[in-house]
C-alpha cells in the first residue's frame, strides 16, 4: 500500500468509530435486563435517588407509587410530565422496556431490599 493509501485506511477506521458510536449509544436494539437495571438506577436514580427515596423527583418505591397503576407509570415514563423536570423517554426506550421498568418499580425488584424498607 502506498503512503496515501495507508493514510486513507487509517482515516476510515476513525470515521467508522465516529459513525458507529452514536448509533451504539442510541441504538433501539433491545437492552439486556442488566443494562436496563443499570440504566434505571443511574439515570432515573439521578433524579429519584439511587434507592428511589426521592431527590429532585418524588420517591418511586412500591409504597410511594401504590396509587399509580402500571399503565399510568408507563405513560409518565413514555411522555414525561410536561412543565416539570421529568423528561419523556420514548426516544430512548421501547414500549417493552418501559413496561418492564414499570413492573420493576411496582414490585421493588430493582432495590436491594425489594422495596420493603422505606
Ligand atoms: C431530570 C430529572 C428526572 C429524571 C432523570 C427522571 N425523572 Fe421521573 N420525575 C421527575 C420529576 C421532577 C417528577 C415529578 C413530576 C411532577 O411534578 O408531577 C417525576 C415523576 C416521575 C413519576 C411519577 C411519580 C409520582 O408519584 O407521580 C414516575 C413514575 C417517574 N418519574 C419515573 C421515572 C423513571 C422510570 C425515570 C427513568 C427512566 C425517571 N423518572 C427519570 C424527574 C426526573
Amino acid at each position: 500500500m502506498n503512503r496515501s493509501g495507508r493514510k486513507a485506511f487509517r482515516y476510515s477506521g476513525v470515521l467508522a468509530v465516529l459513525v458507529l458510536m452514536p448509533a451504539l449509544a442510541f441504538s433501539a436494539e433491545p437492552k439486556t435486563e442488566a443494562e436496563l437495571k443499570n440504566f434505571v438506577i443511574q439515570d432515573c436514580g439521578s433524579c429519584h435517588g439511587l434507592t428511589f427515596k426521592g431527590g429532585l423527583g418524588p420517591p418511586l418505591r412500591p409504597s410511594d407509587i401504590d396509587p399509580l397503576p402500571e399503565a399510568a407509570i408507563e405513560a409518565i415514563i413514555r411522555e414525561g410530565v410536561p412543565g416539570t423536570a421529568m423528561p419523556p423517554w420514548k426516544a430512548l426506550l421501547t414500549d417493552q422496556e418501559i413496561a418492564w421498568i414499570s413492573k420493576q418499580l411496582k414490585s421493588g425488584a430493582l432495590l436491594d431490599d425489594g422495596g420493603s424498607n422505606p
